[in-house]
C-alpha cells in the first residue's frame, strides 16, 4: 500500500519498462524459474497504488522476453473477461517469442466492479466464475492442440506449406463458449504455456488438479500450508495424475539483514509508512472493497456476514476465523494483513534455514518471492540463492530452455497425434 514512499523505491516502478527489464536481469542471473505478474481488471479510489497504473501482464512479458534468455515469463488473465480464442492465441504468441517460456495465471477475477468494464450487467457469482474457468480452459487447451508438431511442411518446391492431416477443428460447443477453431497459430516447444492457477477454495483446488501445472497460493503458518499442499496433491491423484505433475508454489516476501537487528529496522521501516486508512483499504478489497473506515477501530472485528464474501473466499474466511480465535479488533487485524512480517525473516542464512525446512516440510515445491521493500529481489539473489547453492539446494544454470523444461514437467502429447499412435498400435 505504501511501498512506493519508502526513500529506496522507484515510485512510477509499475509503468517503468528500465525498472522491468533490470528486476528480469537480475532474476535472471540467480537462475530464479519464473517472472509472475499478477493482474486486476477493476480499480477505484481505494485500490493498491501500483494498481492504479501498471502494464498489461502479456504485454510486459513480450517485452521482457526480448531482453532476457532463460527465466519463465508467467502472465495473470482472467477467463471471466476473456475469450479463449483470443486467450490461447496470446499464450501461443508469448511461447513462441521467447522460446518456451510461458505460463498462464489462470484467475477468475474476484471483484464486482470488473463487470462494468466488460459490457456486462453483472459479476458471475463464485461457482459460476469456477464453471466458466473449467471450460474456458479446456477450450484453450483444445485450441492448443489444433495444430501437430509437424504440421507447417513449408516446401517451397512443391508447393506445400502444411499438411491438412495435421490441422484440427476443435468444433467446441459448450455451455458458455463455442469455439471452432482451428487456432491460428502453430504448436510450441511447450506443447502447452505452463498453466498456473491463483485460487484456494474447494473449487479453486479441483480446477487446479484437474487442469493445472502449478498453483500460486498464501499461508500464514507452516502447518496451513502443508495441509493445502498435501490436500491439493491428493485431488491431483484423485483425477488420476501424478502427484508431481502439480507444483505448488508459496508466496513469501523474506525480510533480510546482515543481522537480525539491521532486518527488524528493514520491517519497521516500511511497515511505519502504512497509515491504518492505508490498512483498512488493504483489508476491503479482499471483501470486495468493503468500507471499514465506518467501524470502531478498536473493537472486536465487526460481524460482516456474507459482505464481500464472494471475491477472495478462501482468504476473507480465514481473516474472519482468525479474528474470532483471536479475538482481534478491527485495527489489529488491519495492520496485521497489511503489514504481516512473516517467517522469512533474519540473515540470509536464517532465510534460508526457513526456504529449506517448508520445502523439506513439504509445504510448497517452490516459491513465489515477492519485494517486501525496494532491493528486496537483489538482496536475495545476492545473498540467499548463493547459500542454498552450495547447500546442493537450488541450482547453478538452468537445467532445459523452456519453463516446462525447468520444472522437470511433461510435455503434453498432441491429442491427435496421440489418438494415431494409438490407432497405429491397435490396428
Ligand atoms: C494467491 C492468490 C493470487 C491471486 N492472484 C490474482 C490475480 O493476480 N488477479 C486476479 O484477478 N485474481 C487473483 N486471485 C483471485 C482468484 O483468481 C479468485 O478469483 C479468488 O481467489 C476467489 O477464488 P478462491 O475462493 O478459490 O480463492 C488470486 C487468488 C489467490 C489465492
Amino acid at each position: 500500500m505504501a511501498g512506493w514512499r519508502h526513500p529506496d523505491a522507484v515510485a512510477d516502478a509499475s509503468v517503468n519498462f528500465a525498472y522491468y527489464t533490470k528486476l528480469a536481469q537480475k532474476a535472471e542471473a540467480g537462475k530464479l524459474d519464473f517472472l509472475f505478474i499478477p493482474d486486476g481488471l477493476y480499480i477505484n479510489e481505494k485500490s493498491i497504488p501500483f494498481f492504479l497504473n501498471r502494464f498489461e501482464p502479456v504485454t510486459i512479458l513480450s517485452a521482457l522476453a526480448a531482453v532476457t534468455s532463460n527465466i519463465g515469463l508467467v502472465a495473470t488473465l482472467s477467463t471471466s473477461y476473456s475469450e479463449p480464442f483470443t486467450v490461447a492465441r496470446q499464450f501461443a504468441s508469448l511461447d513462441h517469442i521467447s522460446g518456451g517460456r510461458a505460463g498462464w495465471n489462470v484467475v477468475t477475477s474476484p471483484l464486482e466492479g470488473s463487470a462494468a468494464n466488460y459490457s456486462k450487467e453483472g459479476h458471475p457469482n463464485h461457482d459460476q466464475r469456477y464453471l466458466i474457468a473449467t471450460e474456458f480452459l479446456q477450450v484453450a487447451k483444445g485450441l492448443w492442440d489444433s495444430w501437430e508438431e509437424d504440421a507447417f511442411v513449408r516446401d517451397k518446391a512443391s508447393g506445400v506449406f502444411f499438411d491438412p492431416q495435421k490441422m484440427h477443428r476443435l468444433n467446441h460447443k459448450g455451455e458458455f463458449f463455442s469455439v471452432q477453431g482451428p487456432l491460428n497459430i502453430g504448436r510450441t516447444k511447450q506443447g502447452h504455456p505452463v498453466v498456473f492457477q491463483a485460487g484456494s477454495s474447494d473449487d479453486g483446488r479441483n480446477l487446479a488438479a484437474k487442469e493445472a501445472d502449478a498453483v500460486y497460493t498464501n499461508h500464514d503458518s507452516l502447518e496451513a500450508a502443508k495441509e493445502f499442499y498435501q490436500d491439493l496433491k491428493r485431488r491431483t491423484a484423485a483425477y488420476g495424475r501424478s502427484p508431481d505433475d502439480l507444483l505448488i508454489f508459496l508466496g513469501f516476501s523474506p525480510i533480510i539483514g546482515s543481522t537480525e537487528e539491521e532486518a527488524e529496522r528493514k520491517y519497521q521501516q516500511s511497515a511505519n509508512l502504512v497509515s491504518i486508512e492505508d490498512a483498512l483499504n488493504f483489508l476491503g478489497r479482499f471483501f470486495d472493497h468493503h468500507d471499514f473506515s465506518q467501524y470502531p477501530l478498536d473493537e472486536p472485528f465487526p460481524e460482516l456476514g456474507d459482505v464481500g464474501g464472494d471475491a477472495f473466499r478462501f482468504r476473507t474466511e480465514g481473516i474472519k476465523r482468525q479474528a474470532k480465535e483471536e479475538n482481534l479488533t478491527l485495527r489489529q487485524v488491519a495492520l496485521q494483513v497489511t503489514t504481516r512480517k512473516g517467517e522469512f525473516f533474519g540473515t540470509p542464512e536464517q532465510v534460508a534455514d526457513q526456504i529449506e525446512h517448508w520445502f523439506d516440510s513439504r509445504a510448497a515445491d517452490g516459491f513465489i518471492l515477492g519485494e517486501a521493500y525496494p532491493g528486496a529481489v537483489h538482496e536475495f539473489v545476492d545473498l540467499v540463492v548463493p547459500i542454498l547453492q552450495e547447500r546442493g539446494r537450488f541450482r547453478t544454470e538452468y537445467e532445459a530452455g523452456t519453463l516446462r523444461g525447468n520444472f522437470g514437467l511433461p510435455v503434453p502429447v498432441n491429442r491427435y497425434t496421440k489418438a494415431r499412435e494409438i490407432e497405429t498400435i491397435t490396428s
